[in-house]
């Protein structure tokens, strides 16, 4: 990884204008300047780049995001080799991959306080204080051998048994602070996981770089307690158990939601199994299983938050190099439960049924409408046919318009010519109808007749917008991040690319580093760049207040318990006298 410190010297060194005027013509235009965007073909510039905030945005096509973004775009490059391209050009050199400074020393002694600790956890799991802790994993199903590959653990219930055992060994309290294992009080620093079973976490090379704990009874404090990110560990970059499962001759990896669901796909021979790390799935996640697989088969808990996670992680690994398939688990709650009540090889033949991305989509449709009225056999009709026209193989088109035709007894030349005529229009459209949806937060500064009016932020805010506004407040005021920081997760954002984007910002905020295009660059892909560059474009015109970001959060989480006409309409009279009244609760 390039240290932040290379980024902001070679962001420093590099004038966003003249390294973009050399690929293109550009006007001075005020503060701005403006060309004839690169990545869509136009006849009036809605190019914009602004040497005030060192980015670019184009108000036709979204793109946007720093100078190396723009590198990454045109030459086609990821971001380390963008940087590297550019050091090149200013004459910067390069630091070498681990330079030995106090931070390369301070990630050792980390590593080696987690190996000491992995070690002392599972020394106390198969002692004579381990017992219950060894009891509770023995009766959820895992065997001694599985206990012992996995290295689990359990750190006693005391608030100095760990920090005592690494202080001993020679470890200070920074190191300890700094590797997550212990929190400082005001009376001094306590172990940080206490009464619970550990799971460490390694990394490719077999570093234990965190740990997972999970409490043995409910109510006793979150059920699970992770690591948070520390030098060593980046809970949004690396996966539970890519380590074993990165070996495995298959081509396909499984994306179970835990550490149990993993292990117990392991111990059934499931051994291509991972899970994200108590966070949704991020862009980075699905790269690196990209990169060790051709097939990536997600296996979520069969309840409506796994499935919308599910959701959620198919959009994340659309447009990249790899086939994706989701498990139907019926009957059981989750992979781990499945195979204790079915067996693995039932679990087995669930996957090779697994449904691919679209057949998942058009069965949510199936639902979502009913198909014995003829109205609501148009609207799925109508919302299938834009789903078709989103894939881009004609085969794979025919074959599910086909297929659906036969179903449902309509002539499959009139799905066809609906979904052709879809994608006509979008065409010609995508464009504005992106720009819309990002409208309430950026002006067009473009003087042309395209101009748009800025619309009042405060009036229909809708979730979405909340969303946007709350990223956009965060970039312009980071200071206000200490008060939203507690209220707010990745996972209350409906819109995953919103939700990355929060995820790439708080990395930052949280190092109390400014949350900069460049440096947050890493951890997005281009259309979410594209869409920071347009908070960040808005935010240079409209100016938030604090008391924005209360109502901001309160959008945000009024979207997660608002119910749709369609279930409005399920409901009971019961049922919805007491949604009723929770909202009102919620508004008051
Ligand atoms: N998780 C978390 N914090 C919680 C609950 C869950 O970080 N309070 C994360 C953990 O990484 C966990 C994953 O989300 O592994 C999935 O959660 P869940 O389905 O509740 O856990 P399982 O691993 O299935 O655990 P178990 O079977 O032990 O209940
Ligand atoms: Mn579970």
């Amino acid at each position: 990884m390039i240290p932040d410190a290379f980024i902001e010297r070679l962001r420093d060194s590099c004038e966003i204008e003249s390294i973009i005027s050399s690929y293109l013509t550009l006007k001075r235009r005020g503060r701005t300047l403006t060309g004839l965007c690169p990545f869509h073909s136009e006849k009036t510039p809605s190019f914009t780049v602004y040497p005030d905030s060192q980015s670019f945005y184009c108000f036709g096509c979204q793109k946007g995001g720093s100078a190396f973004t723009f590198i990454q775009e045109i030459e086609r490059l990821d971001f380390v080799e963008a940087i590297k391209l550019l050091a090149g050009r200013v004459g910067l050199e390069l630091p070498e991959e681990a330079g030995d400074d106090g931070s390369s020393r301070l990630r050792t002694r980390i590593l080696e306080a987690n190996r000491a600790a992995a070690r002392f956890f599972h020394e106390q799991l198969i002692g004579p204080g381990g017992s219950e802790a060894y009891g509770y994993l023995t009766g959820r199903g895992l065997t001694r051998k599985t206990i012992r590959t996995f290295g689990l653990g359990y750190s006693p219930d005391s608030w100095d048994a760990l920090t005592n055992h690494l202080t001993g060994m020679g470890f200070n309290k920074r190191e300890l602070i700094e590797a997550g294992l212990v929190r400082e009080g005001k009376k001094g620093i306590y172990d940080q996981f206490r009464g619970r079973v550990i799971f460490p976490i390694l990394d490719l090379r077999g570093n234990v770089i965190g740990f997972g704990g999970r409490a043995m009874e409910d109510g006793k404090g979150p059920k699970y307690l992770n690591t948070s990110d520390t030098p060593v560990f980046n809970k949004s970059r690396n996966l539970y158990a890519l380590q074993a499962a990165k070996g495995v001759k298959s081509d396909a990896l499984l994306l179970a939601e835990g550490y149990m669901d993993v292990i117990a796909l392991h111990q059934a021979g499931f051994t291509n199994a991972v899970a994200t790390l108590g966070t949704a799935l991020t862009p980075d996640q699905a790269r690196l299983i990209a990169r060790y697989a051709k097939r990536a088969v997600i296996a979520y808990d069969s309840d409506s938050a796994g499935q919308n996670a599910a959701r959620r992680a198919l959009s994340l690994f659309s447009g990249l190099d790899l086939t994706v398939s989701v498990l139907e688990i019926e009957g059981a709650k989750d992979p781990d439960e499945y195979i204790k009540k079915y067996g693995a090889q039932r679990f087995g033949t669930l996957i090779e049924g697994g449904k691919s991305a679209f057949v998942f989509e058009i069965d949510r449709l199936k639902q979502k409408h009913d198909l014995e009225t003829p109205d609501g056999k148009t609207a799925f009709l109508n919302e299938f046919c834009a789903l078709m026209a989103d894939i881009s193989g004609e085969i794979a088109r025919d074959v599910y318009i086909a297929q659906i035709a036969r179903e449902l007894d309509v002539g499959k030349d009139r799905l066809s010519a609906a979904t052709e005529a879809i994608r006509k229009k979008r065409q010609g459209s995508r464009g504005r109808k992106q720009a819309d949806s990002l409208r309430p937060y950026v002006q067009d500064t473009r003087p042309s007749e395209g101009r748009r009016t800025a619309v009042d932020p405060k009036a229909d805010l809708s979730g979405l917008a909340a969303e946007r506004g709350m990223l956009a407040l965060l970039m312009q005021n980071p200071d206000y991040y200490g008060e939203i920081q507690s209220k707010l997760t990745e996972k209350d954002f409906a819109d995953p690319d919103h939700a990355a984007i929060y995820q790439a910002l708080r990395i930052k905020l949280e190092e109390q580093a400014a949350p900069d295009l460049a440096l947050i660059g890493p951890y997005l892909d281009s259309r979410q760049m594209g869409i920071v560059s347009g908070l960040l474009t808005s935010g240079q015109e409209v100016k938030y207040y604090r008391e924005q970001a209360e109502e901001f959060l309160m959008a945000i989480h009024r979207q997660k318990t608002d119910k749709s006409p369609d279930e409005l309409g399920k409901m009971s009279p019961q049922q919805l006298k007491e949604y009723i009244n929770t909202r009102r609760a919620a508004k008051s």
